[in-house]
């Protein structure tokens, strides 16, 4: 959606409108200073010295305590810190009612691109055996496949998804996209719905997965959809744990089905000292750190959105609430 210009003066009656922060980073200071800078009419309560609840009527979240939402009782418009909105949901009923807005800002998408970019770099031109090459002093060269020869499946097609394929496209890698309704996307091939989903498995090198976590795409990485895949895909993903049938993947991967997985989110975070992921070593781990909310950009979009929420605008990023919801009422 284009950015519009609005006034950046709130409506004239109004009285200071209050937003309560609550990250888990402890970067407060440049989140405020942010905000100061990109909606200075705005006052910025940080949790948890949340004051008189009933006066806050935006909230800027991530992983809040459930008890918090108690507090909230008048707030509108819920933002999450990140891109996906999951970690709000610990109060159905608080959340259904609210408006909840997911995180874009083009920072978080660059970031995003970056680190699945790296990873495609590094398998597609076998940097880990060079590096254990190396290692042995060894010096010989493997065969070396085209990009154009070299397909990548990217599931989930936002606005971080699209990102990613349409960079890996640009950079003449072939590209597979799959989504919940179908995308078009220049220099992508695009696929949809579960019907299409083993279309899309066959033939890809590397597997993305970027898709939100909700009721149709929990546990949607599974041993079936392994057995599907070309044998030793590499798995990336971005999107959320619970998307993947974790003791399945393991097993994949233990088997050389898959050859190996960079994992950046997981089932429980941070990711317990016993898991098994941690003495796998084709598995590569990060700590949720794919792309991290940038404070500067990211107050700007928030700041953005409240303007266009003052003047009865759409906000950009607005969540479906649909598919999460039907998901813990079942
Ligand atoms: C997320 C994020 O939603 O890091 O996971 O942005």
């Amino acid at each position: 959606m284009p950015e519009i210009n609005l006034p950046n003066e709130s409506v004239s009656q109004q009285t200071t409108e209050t937003l309560l922060l609550k990250t888990d980073t402890g970067h407060n200071e440049e989140w405020v200073e942010g905000f100061r800078q990109a909606i200075p009419d705005l006052e910025i309560r940080i949790w948890p010295d949340v004051g008189m609840g009933s006066e806050i009527k935006y909230a800027l979240l991530w992983n809040p305590p459930e008890e918090l939402y108690h507090e909230l009782s008048e707030v509108e418009v819920i933002f999450s810190m990140g891109a996906g909105i999951d970690n709000l949901l610990h109060s159905p009923k608080f959340v259904q009612d609210r408006v909840v807005v997911r995180m874009i800002e083009p920072n978080l998408t660059s970031g995003m691109v970056e680190y699945v970019l790296y990873h495609v770099l590094r398998v597609h031109r076998q940097m880990d055996v060079y590096r254990l090459q190396a290692e042995r002093q060894e010096w010989a060269s493997l065969p070396q496949t085209a990009a154009c020869n070299y397909c990548i499946g990217v599931m989930g097609l936002g606005i971080l998804g699209s990102a990613v394929a349409k960079t890996l496209s640009y950079l003449g890698y072939r590209v597979r996209g799959w989504s919940r309704s179908n995308r078009l996307i220049e220099g992508v091939t695009s696929y949809s719905g579960v019907g299409e989903l083993h279309k899309f498995a066959e033939a890809i090198d590397v597997l993305v997965v970027l898709l939100p976590l909700n009721r149709t795409t929990h546990s949607i990485i599974n041993a079936e959809l392994f057995s599907q895949l070309a044998e030793g895909v590499y798995i990336i993903n971005v999107g959320r744990g619970s998307l993947i049938v974790e003791s399945d993947l393991l097993d994949a991967v233990r088997t050389g089905r898959i050859s190996g997985a960079a994992l950046d989110v997981f089932d429980i975070e941070p990711l317990p000292k016993t898991h098994p992921f941690w003495s796998e070593s084709r598995i590569t781990i990060t700590p949720h750190i794919a792309s991290l909310t940038n404070p500067a950009s990211a107050s700007a979009a928030v700041a953005s959105n409240i303007r266009r929420y003052r003047a009865g605008h759409p906000m950009i990023g607005v969540a479906d609430m649909t598919d999460y919801f039907a998901a813990k009422e079942d």
